[in-house]
This record gives C-alpha cells, structure tokens and sequence, in this order.
C-alpha cells in the first residue's frame, strides 16, 4: 500500500505534535476516494534541543531530529540545512506545530508546508495571538490552518473555525478551548490537504 509521508517541525511543548501524531501514525485512509494508503510520521524536527516535545516524540517512540537554530549565522544557513533534513525523509507534507522560527523562500519554495495558528487570520499575527485575541474587543477567537509561504502567518487559509468569547471568562479558560479547537482542526485540515477520507471497515 503506498506510504504518505508526514514530517512535523515543533520548537517547545509539542501537544499538537501529538495529537497528530495519534492520528496518523501508522494509520490508514482513503485517498482521492479510489486507493487505500498508509500515514506515517517519518520524523519530527526540533530547532530547540531542550523542548518538551522531544520527550513526548521518545514516548511515544516516533524518530526525532534536532537542529539548533544557533548554529547557523543566519535564517538562509538554517532553512538550507533544515531543507536538507526534511528532505531525507521524502515528505508529501511537512506540517508546522508551533515551530516557533520564520522560514525563508530557501525552504518554502521547495517544500509544501502547512501551519496552524490560534487566530482567525490575518487578525492577530505573531507569537501572542491568544493573548492579542483575549484581549481584543473581538466577539470571537478562532484558529486558522494556512499555506506557509515567507510571510508571517501570511499563506493562504486552508480551514478556519471560530469560538464565541464568554463575558467574565478567564484567560486560561480561553485558552484551553482555543488548544481544544486546534487538536480538531488540524487533523481535518490534514485530511483535507491530502485528499483523505476515513477507511471504514466492515465486520
Ligand atoms: C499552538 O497554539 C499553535 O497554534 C501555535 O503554537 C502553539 C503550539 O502549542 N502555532 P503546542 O506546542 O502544539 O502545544
């Protein structure tokens, strides 16, 4: 049966590395609602030795790559070897989970890239997107599933969904249904991208 090949890059605490993980590990789909395939993470990648991320890849016994943003002089010297790293593992899509570094044209434009991102995109870009959202006079807070290109948080939007914000509701309250929102999201985006429907077996 063929092997889709998925790498995720993360930079810290890795729960949707994770959950990814959980959903296509070793598991198997419909694609293009014709042939049977099977979904593999070939490798997770770190830019930060020390994220807890790492320990969860050992748990739960999925290959972990670690490449230190601080030895290279610059993002180019970086993309370059990371663009060399991921390709070893022959990815049909590499997927962002809080992989915490901007990415240059060196990789983007030889790699196809998703991201997620705790906003509804393009409010609220940048690292403290639920913080920016809570404290925003929006109505709502969302996640978005995007293309990655070279802009921050910029690429096109692939899934989006959205929750109301709750009067008087506290700032780690709002941001669990905002992490809750992503461990659905993600995986329905992945799914979408890759054109895979759920294998129902009879019997
Ligand atoms: C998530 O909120 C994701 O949307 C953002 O970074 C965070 C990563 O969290 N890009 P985790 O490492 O997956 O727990």
């Amino acid at each position: 049966m063929r092997k889709i090949n998925l790498v995720i890059l993360f930079s810290g605490n890795g729960s949707n590395m994770q959950n990814i993980i959980q959903s296509f590990h070793n598991k198997e789909f419909v694609q293009d609602s014709k042939k049977n395939v099977i979904t593999n993470i070939t490798s997770c990648v770190s830019n930060n030795p020390d994220a807890y991320g790492v320990f969860r890849c050992r748990e739960l016994g999925i290959k972990c790559e670690i490449l230190p943003h601080k030895d290279f002089k610059n993002r180019e010297e970086f993309d370059k070897a990371l663009l060399g790293l991921v390709q070893r593992y022959s990815p049909d899509l590499v997927i962002l989970a809080g992989f915490m570094r901007i990415l240059t044209p060196v990789f983007t434009s030889q790699i196809k890239c998703i991201n997620i991102h705790p906003s509804l995109l393009p409010q609220h870009k940048g690292a403290n997107a639920i913080k920016d959202t809570y404290d925003s006079d929006d109505e709502q807070g969302g996640v978005s599933v995007h293309w990655v290109n070279d802009v921050l948080d910029g690429g096109e939007i692939i899934l989006q969904d959205s929750i109301p914000k709750i009067s008087g509701e506290s700032f780690e309250s709002f941001e669990k249904r905002i992490h809750s929102l992503e461990y659905s999201l993600y995986p329905q985006a992945i799914l979408q991208v890759l054109n895979l429907t759920s294998v129902i077996k009879n019997g």
